[in-house]
């Protein structure tokens, strides 16, 4: 027994007297009739042991149809038009930055257009640009109003302006949704530290530590070294407030449903500026139960389903995408009815696992095991984003390949910061943990790749060595199933920013690091074949073309990984109707060669990439961390059978 039986007549007539001087009042009610069991009984989950549960259930609709009544002409232009799976489309590539760091502010990205689209970019993600603290404010995760641009950045009607501009040249607009916690500047936690108790609800608030005491026996640290603990004192009301983060972000109290009301607000806001995609920062944190690791709770699961329902009632153009940076099995609960599309960490983690170890077969094995996901969604494939990398395989795809996953992550600590014996990597730890012994590593896609010390070296061979891993990663993050993202600065191959380490705001937080300011020199250098930068950008301009033009490339056609074959190898295949395409990189610093007979139907196959044609017969041989996109010539069967396939190679 749910909730909305007996209130959907009451509803529905209190909805027709909002929409009284709107004639487009039959969409949103048909919308909202058709999900009406679904949302009602996710928020029954979460409010319904309520006595003024129907009225809170009133007020959440109520505040949909508002924001459907505010919705732009143009926009509910392109609900209408919206294909379900044009997120899916090969021609889906997307780019991130910082908008200060990039072009100075939205007038300079205004400007960048006719890069990205040179660059074949059709996804932008601008990293937080709300009003945030001036000093300290995570990058912009501490948001203060996310009605707000910050003003050194442009205005709200600007950033409006944006994203139909960018939409008239084909790119959908990303930005984060950050919804776990404010900054402890946001009118909220103003309000809350004022004494205003109704907007302490807003916030997970203590009287004293003992209750966070307790919680705390069950919590990570997020960011051990700068933000040790989970709460923080809050002087002026004598109280603690929960704090995952940094202390000035305040972690957002769900089980209030004037809190979730009070967020919903503010999303299809920011859906109604015209934003296509909105990241929900920092997923797994939405809920806390006493006794639990307050990561990942059903509660939170549903926060997100009862608002992407609301946001498909209000702006069906909107999806979400998660950022779940925890166990793979946890990660692909977010994907589906709750998000559209979702990182894929796993595949961003082992591609660095495999170029440090030299091996594919925990790579081949995990992707095997994971990289399916439901119809109708996608990954989101990148080599590196803005944050740290943390070695989140999962232990028992380790074990299951032999490899024990705590000393390999040890490893791999060792490698990219540089101290295992001829590693090419130049990483910085981030949030090292003396009591776990636990790290992860900063650092751009080049210089974790090695091009940092190989320009430093001088050594041509390393220095080629270097682009090739780079491209490489590239490669494989365009052909597999998902959308490709690339964060800007990494297709010219930009260097680590040690710059950071002077500004005492950001000088205890090694991600900024990777977060450097648009290289102008690099840009000028991209068409010149001769210069690092313009190697780079050309083969990846080159392979981003050829991806766009394949809709086999696209997430709705299958990938099917490869497991067995070679294990310095990565493998998959991508198939549509009776073509196929096989990817294969070799991840090891010595040439390797394949046997792709036992799959390969066709006497020919061509390579994408250099157009060279390959015989069926001949063993595939692959340089160093060379890369081939294989198109067989004639048709093949429509799938592979992979148990086949392992039972020859293993045999
Ligand atoms: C996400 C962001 C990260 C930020 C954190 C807190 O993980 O990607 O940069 O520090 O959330 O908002």
């Amino acid at each position: 027994m749910t909730s909305s039986q007996g209130t959907w007549p009451i509803l529905h007539a209190h909805l027709l007297e909002i929409f009284k001087d709107n004639g487009q009042s039959t969409l949103f009610l048909t919308r909202l009739e058709e999900r009406f069991a679904r949302l009602s009984e996710l928020l029954f989950s979460l409010y319904g042991d309520r006595a003024d549960f129907t009225e809170q259930l009133e007020r959440i609709c109520t505040t949909a149809a508002h924001a459907f009544i505010a919705r732009s002409p143009e926009l509910h232009a392109l609900d209408a038009s919206r294909n379900p799976d044009w997120f899916q489309q090969a021609s889906m590539v997307g780019g991130v930055c910082y908008v200060d760091r990039y072009a100075g502010n939205l007038a300079g990205i205004r400007a960048r257009i006719p890069y990205f689209q040179e660059l074949g970019l059709t996804y932008l993600h601008l990293m937080p640009l709300f009003a945030a603290p001036e000093s300290f404010n995570d990058g912009g995760y501490a948001v203060s109003d996310f009605r707000a641009v910050r003003p050194q950045l442009g205005t709200m009607a600007e950033l409006a302006d944006l994203a139909s501009e960018l939409r008239a040249h084909g790119i959908s607009l990303v930005l984060d949704m950050v919804m776990n916690h404010t900054s402890d500047e946001h009118e909220w936690a103003l309000r809350a530290r004022e004494g205003d108790q109704s907007y302490q609800d807003y916030y997970r608030m203590f009287p004293d530590d003992t209750i966070p005491k307790r919680y705390e026996q069950n919590l990570r640290e997020i960011f051990p070294a700068q933000a040790p603990g989970n709460f923080t004192y809050v002087p002026e009301v004598q109280r603690w407030v929960w704090t995952t983060f940094h202390n000035y972000q305040w972690d957002l109290n769900y089980a209030n449903p004037a809190l979730f009301n009070a967020m919903l607000d503010e999303m299809l806001f920011l859906a109604n500026q015209g934003v296509e995609v909105l990241r929900i920062d920092a997923v797994p944190f939405l809920w806390k139960e006493l006794g639990t690791n307050c990561e990942n709770l059903p509660q939170a699961h549903a926060i997100v389903e009862a608002l992407n329902l609301l946001i498909q009632i209000v702006a069906p153009a909107t999806i979400f995408k998660a950022e779940a940076i925890v166990h793979p099995d946890e990660i692909a609960r977010y994907i589906g009815p709750e998000c559209a599309i979702s990182y894929n960490p796993l595949l961003m983690v082992l591609l660095w696992e495999a170029l440090a170890s030299g091996w594919t077969h925990l790579l081949q094995h995990s992707m095997v095991k994971r990289f399916a996901i439901p119809t109708n969604t996608a990954w989101v494939n990148y080599i590196r984003s803005h944050d740290d990398i943390g070695w989140g395989f999962a232990d028992e795809d380790c074990a299951e390949v032999g490899i024990d996953g705590g000393i390999h992550r040890i490893f791999l600590n060792r490698f990219y910061t540089g101290q295992v014996e001829g590693s090419f990597a130049a990483g910085l730890p981030f949030g090292y943990n003396p009591r776990t012994g636990d790290m992860r590593i900063s650092g751009t896609t080049a210089s974790l790749a090695g091009l940092e010390k190989a320009q430093h070296s001088g050594d041509p061979y390393q220095l080629d060595l270097a682009i090739r891993r780079i491209l490489a990663m590239m490669g494989i993050i365009l052909t597999a199933g998902g959308i490709p993202l690339f964060y800007l600065g990494d297709e010219l191959g930009t260097l680590n920013d040690y710059s950071y380490q002077h500004d005492i705001t950001r000088t205890n937080d090694s991600r900024w690091v990777h977060r450097p300011a648009a290289n102008q020199d690099l840009l000028a250098q991209r068409h010149d074949p001769t210069t690092v930068a313009g190697r780079i950008f050309g083969a990846l301009q080159r392979m981003i073309a050829l991806r766009k033009s394949n809709p086999i490339f696209g997430a709705d056609q299958p990938t099917q990984w490869l497991n067995n074959i070679d294990k310095h190898t990565v493998l998959f295949v991508r198939q549509q109707g009776l073509q196929r395409i096989y990817v294969a990189a070799n991840f090891s610093a010595y040439t390797q060669s394949l046997d792709l007979r036992q799959f390969v139907a066709s006497q020919h196959t061509t390579d994408l990439l250099t157009e060279r044609r390959y015989a069926r017969d001949e063993p595939l041989t692959l340089a160093p961390y060379e890369m081939v996109w294989l198109h067989s010539d004639g048709h093949e069967s429509a799938s592979i059978d992979t148990d086949a396939v392992s039972m020859l190679s293993s045999g």
